[in-house]
């Protein structure tokens, strides 16, 4: 190997160690902001938010419940809104049967049934509140029957009772995950931020509202490695409020933990609710 050779080849490996310097130093700073977002989050509560963390800690739905029967947590947007965010999806993504929305916190079951004519795939939500989930199920025989003679219309939908804070795991079967979050407590987007962080590798695509309230949420969901696509501006059906939509998209590489490709969704969501 000549000198010019030797010279060239140490320049090589000087290069790699420093980007490889480079990749420790971005992943300590990204662990590192995660833990002082979570400080942060943890010293800036206000008594008040404390209490009411501590509420929705305590006594789960009742906390809700509590807060003026549930009204106040809950909310719709018009249905201008919805479209905004189906066609903000669609930008981004061609979807199909097997894919699968996930509504965390799905109400009456109003944003699931309006994406579902939309976009022909299959959805699952979660409830916790059980006039909610019963007014749900009600109004999805009305429209199951509406669409039965849709061919396009997937019908592998699944409108479920149960509390966030006891998922342990997204299932595997979620493409994109929906959150209309503006009332979830500190805590709750802690749980889904981590829930994002660790789920399966079909997830690729999360909406959330509250981002656009604090900014310490939206760097929550970076840090559980989401980058922002966009934003949807839309308005509240009650009181024509404004709500911010943002689209995020997943980083990590669609591969599961033996490198092999992701398994794709299945087009029901029946499985997914075999580990809640
Ligand atoms: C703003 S509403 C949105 C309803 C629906 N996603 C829509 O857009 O039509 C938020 C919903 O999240 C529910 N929720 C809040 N915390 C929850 C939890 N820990 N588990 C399940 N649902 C929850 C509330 O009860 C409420 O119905």
């Amino acid at each position: 190997m000549s000198a010019k050779q030797k010279e060239q080849e140490h320049q090589r490996e000087k290069q790699k160690l420093k980007e490889q310097r480079q990749k420790e130093r971005a992943l300590h700073t990204q662990k590192t902001q995660l833990m002082n977002m979570r400080k942060r989050l943890e010293k800036e509560k206000s008594p008040y938010r404390e209490i009411v963390d501590t509420i929705h800690t305590v006594f789960g739905k009742q906390g809700t419940e509590l807060a003026h029967n549930g009204s106040s947590t809950y909310a719709e947007v018009t249905k201008e809104t919805i479209t905004g965010i189906v066609d903000m999806l669609k930008d981004h993504h061609e979807y199909k049967e097997d894919d699968c929305l996930f509504d965390a916190g799905s109400g009456i079951g109003t944003m699931v049934f309006r994406m579902l004519v939309e976009l022909h795939c299959c959805a699952l939500g979660i409830e916790y509140c059980n006039h909610r989930t019963f007014l749900a199920a009600h109004a999805a025989i009305n429209f199951f029957a509406e669409y039965r003679l849709d061919e396009r219309f997937n019908q592998g939908t699944m409108l479920a009772l149960g509390d966030l804070y006891n998922l342990q795991q997204i299932p595997k079967q979620v493409t994109t995950l929906i959150m209309y979050d503006e009332a979830f407590p500190p805590g709750l987007m802690l749980h889904m931020a981590d829930l994002i962080q660790a789920a399966p590798p079909n997830l690729q695509f999360v909406v959330s509202a509250k981002v656009n309230r604090e900014s310490c949420y939206s760097q929550l969901l970076i840090n559980a490695g989401l980058t922002d696509l966009g934003n949807v501006k839309g308005s509240k059906t009650n009181n024509g409020g404004a709500t911010t939509f943002t689209l995020f998209k997943r980083l990590e590489p669609l591969m599961n933990k033996d490198g092999g490709s992701a398994a794709p969704a299945t087009t029901s969501v029946l499985p997914a609710l075999e580990k809640y």
